[in-house]
């Protein structure tokens, strides 16, 4: 039987890529599934070796409705295997509506995934006892029936994320105080099942203005130990205004289940890398994978029958003074084919362009700028 899933769900990539080979806007080096909609990475976990990434999928269009959670797998992070479906919306349950964004965690040798059930938004649980290709919801579900009514969630309340300490398990909630702004919550329990709400961890000021804009939710929090440093990375989003859709971090510390932090940034700059995930793997490498959102209109992803790419994965860091640093995991390097190497340019208004003989359309380009009396610097592709 599952076996049968397995095989399955490859013929069924198999076809998919197939019909969709000839189209030019197809990633090729970027994980995305072989036809659909994607949006956030969920679950992250290394299993037995293996990498997996769930993801946020609409297996029946390019377009977010009915949200399941898909599901790869990959032994290099470069090649990747697309397994059966995870997560699917149970009629008359609590995620009828959708298997919103979470987590994955190993509980004593369990893969034991948490998501968002909608409508209302609420936390389930989910595990598997056939290493990780068959999914039981928790028959307790939902774990969390909603959010503390003291903060005035208007029902925004998702995007588990769960980490162990010795104390415990602690899960943090995407949410906001409709008055006030974006904020994460702290829970904790001893089992899994039963939780506690503590407090706010963090909260922001919808009023905020630029370059640090938090908006009016919170999304996908996600709560990461660097050296002897603590990130917190969430995904702002402003419903009032809705070209706010981009992912921040502040780099701090957390203890005795308080966070502060002494600095704040941007993950990427644009509205395009939303709703990053981190991992920590066998190496003890952070590694993040953020979804890139199309920025061609629906009518053309309709048309297509894709949306959304998955990033590439990244390793993080923070710098002495508290910059949260990333760059691509190096085993990306296995993908690097014939190179066009050229040094000591100098380039000008009116030098001549040194890359005019460069074509492609799978490129890594990798720059070491010096400035002399130029102030501005930039690369059109
Ligand atoms: C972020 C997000 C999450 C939610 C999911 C729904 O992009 O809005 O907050 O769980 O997508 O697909």
């Amino acid at each position: 039987m599952p076996i049968d899933l397995q095989t399955q769900a490859r013929q069924k990539a198999r076809q998919s890529r197939q019909s969709l080979k000839d189209d030019p806007h197809r990633p090729q080096y970027h994980y995305l599934p072989s036809a659909n909609w994607l949006n956030d990475p969920n679950g992250l976990i290394q299993w037995k070796g293996a990498y997996h990434l769930f993801y946020q999928y609409n297996p029946n269009g390019p377009f977010h409705k009915t949200i399941h959670w898909g599901h790869a797998a990959s032994h290099d992070l470069v090649h990747w295997e697309e397994w059966p479906i995870a997560l699917t919306p149970t009629a008359g349950d609590h995620d009828q509506d959708g298997c919103w964004s979470g987590c994955a965690i190993d509980h004593d040798g369990t893969p034991t995934l948490f998501y968002t059930g909608v409508h209302p938004q609420v936390v389930c649980a989910a595990t598997s006892a056939d290493g990780l290709l068959t999914w039981q919801k928790h028959p307790g579900n939902p774990i969390i029936a909603g959010p503390p009514p003291e903060i005035d969630a208007e029902g925004e309340f998702r995007d588990p994320f769960v980490w162990q300490e010795p104390d415990g398990w602690y899960m943090l909630m995407g949410t906001r105080s409709a008055t006030v702004g974006g904020a994460v919550l702290l829970y904790r329990s001893e089992d899994l099942i039963n939780w506690e709400y503590l407090h706010l961890l963090m909260r922001g000021d919808k009023y905020q203005t630029a370059p640090y804009r938090t908006g009016s939710i919170w999304e996908c929090p996600n709560l990461v130990k660097l050296g002897d440093r603590h990130v917190l990375i969430i995904s702002f989003q402003d419903h009032e205004a809705q070209q706010l859709h981009h992912a921040g971090y502040y780099v701090g510390s957390y203890q005795d289940r308080y966070f502060s932090h002494t600095r704040q940034g941007l993950v990427d700059h644009g509205h395009s890398y939303y709703a990053p995930q981190v991992m920590t793997d066998a190496q003890g490498r952070r590694l993040m994978w953020g979804w890139l959102r199309e920025e061609r209109p629906e009518a053309i992803q309709r048309q297509v029958g894709w949306s959304g790419v998955m990033s590439l994965p990244r390793v993080l860091s923070v710098s002495d003074d508290d910059v949260l640093l990333m760059s691509p995991a190096p085993e990306l390097a296995a993908l690097r084919g014939k190179e066009f190497r050229s040094e000591n340019v100098v380039i000008g208004p009116d030098a001549p362009n040194p890359l005019s003989t460069l074509r492609g359309d799978t490129l890594e380009i990798s720059l070491d700028v010096e400035f002399q009396s130029a102030t501005v610097f930039g690369l059109r592709l």
